[in-house]
């Protein structure tokens, strides 16, 4: 069991203004090779853009290929392959392709694609999984684990799982994860995903502190940033929220995309971090404990740093998913 990684700042030079291409400007990626889920929407859009002019090949995995290809037009080094985070046979597929039969080595993968505040939505192998967890968690567990061989061949490969400060709001619902028994909400099933996507980052990190090898892992909360994200809360919502003003304003603390790519494309990169695998990371630093409800000023719920609820995340994530046994 690894040890609970320490959530304190270390002074980056970084801060919540700066942009992915701030945190990148002196870093060549020339001859890495990096994979962005979702990397053609809102902040993972940003993101592949800036890997791309730092010199990276990213690999840009879609459920809907031709948006992608669109999308990332005239941006170079970018490889669109189909891939849907619901499906594990689309996961298999896509990896396969990757790993088996190309024997492509990884150096950066960030776990970026995500939904929030859907509708209830049934996914999975036998059609009973909360999409949420599903799509969020799951699909980028299965997809990390069988990438595994292509980041251990990498030198020094890193994972980021883009959370978020959502995760306030739920642990994980260890008796009814997917929302059988207590009935649906949109916004606990989106926290509990988020929760879910910090501890997926400690587990990964703590297998690397066990063998020695294998990729550092961190989680990241981008800030809050109005993009397609938020397609299933109508504008009236958001307007009360107090997201956005009614001209569509983003409210005041709220951070371009851009910027809202920064913190994984930091956490993705940074030297500084080498030290701290495991950490949850906000404004291209590693965040506070979390001493407010606002989710706005951020930090981290003990929750979501909690070694032995990380070992037992993997532990169910293996036995759904069929995958990452090995590494329980
Ligand atoms: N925006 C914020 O304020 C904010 C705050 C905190 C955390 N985050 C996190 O940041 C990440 C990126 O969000 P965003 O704001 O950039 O949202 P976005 O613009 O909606 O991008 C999400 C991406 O995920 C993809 N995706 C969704 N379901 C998928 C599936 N089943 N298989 C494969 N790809 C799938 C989407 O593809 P399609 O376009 O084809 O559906 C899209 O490319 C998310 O994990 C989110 O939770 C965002």
């Amino acid at each position: 069991m690894s040890t609970r990684q320490q959530q304190h700042k270390i002074g980056s030079g970084f801060g919540a203004s700066s942009t992915a291409d701030d945190v990148l400007d002196g870093i060549g990626l020339q001859g890495r090779t990096a994979l962005v889920t979702g990397g053609y929407s809102g902040l993972g859009l940003e993101i592949t853009r800036a890997l791309s002019r730092a010199g990276a090949h990213v690999i840009v995995p879609a459920r809907r290929p031709a948006t992608a290809r669109e999308a990332l037009r005239g941006v170079p080094r970018v490889e669109v392959r189909p891939l849907d985070l619901a499906d594990l046979s689309s996961i298999r597929q896509f990896t396969d392709q990757l790993v088996d039969r190309h024997h492509r080595k990884l150096d950066i993968l960030i776990n970026n694609a995500g939904v929030m505040a859907c509708p209830e939505t049934r996914v999975g192998p036998d059609g009973t999984w909360e999409a949420h967890f599903a799509i969020n968690h799951l699909g980028h567990f299965a997809l990390t684990n069988l990438l595994y061989p292509a980041l251990s061949s990498a030198e020094a490969a890193r994972v980021v799982s883009v959370a978020s400060s959502g995760h306030f709001l739920s642990d994980i619902r260890w008796a009814d994860p997917h929302f059988v028994r207590d009935g649906y909400d949109r916004w606990l099933a989106y926290a509990q995903s988020k929760t879910a996507n910090a501890l997926f980052a400690v587990h990964l990190n703590s297998l690397r502190d066990t063998a020695g090898t294998g990729p550092r892992a961190f989680a990241v909360h981008p800030g809050s940033i109005l993009t397609p994200l938020q397609r299933h809360i109508p504008r009236d919502e958001q307007i009360a929220q107090g997201w956005m003003t009614p001209d569509g304003t983003p409210a005041p603390g709220f951070k371009t995309p851009a910027q809202g790519a920064a913190t994984a494309v930091w956490a993705a990169t940074s030297p500084l971090l080498d030290a701290h695998g495991g950490a949850y990371c906000q404004d291209c630093d590693i965040a506070e404990p979390a001493t407010t409800e606002d989710m706005l000023i951020g930090g981290v719920k003990p929750w979501a740093t909690a070694p032995e609820a990380a070992a037992r995340l993997w532990q169910l994530s293996a036995e759904l998913t069929g995958l990452g046994t090995h590494a329980a």
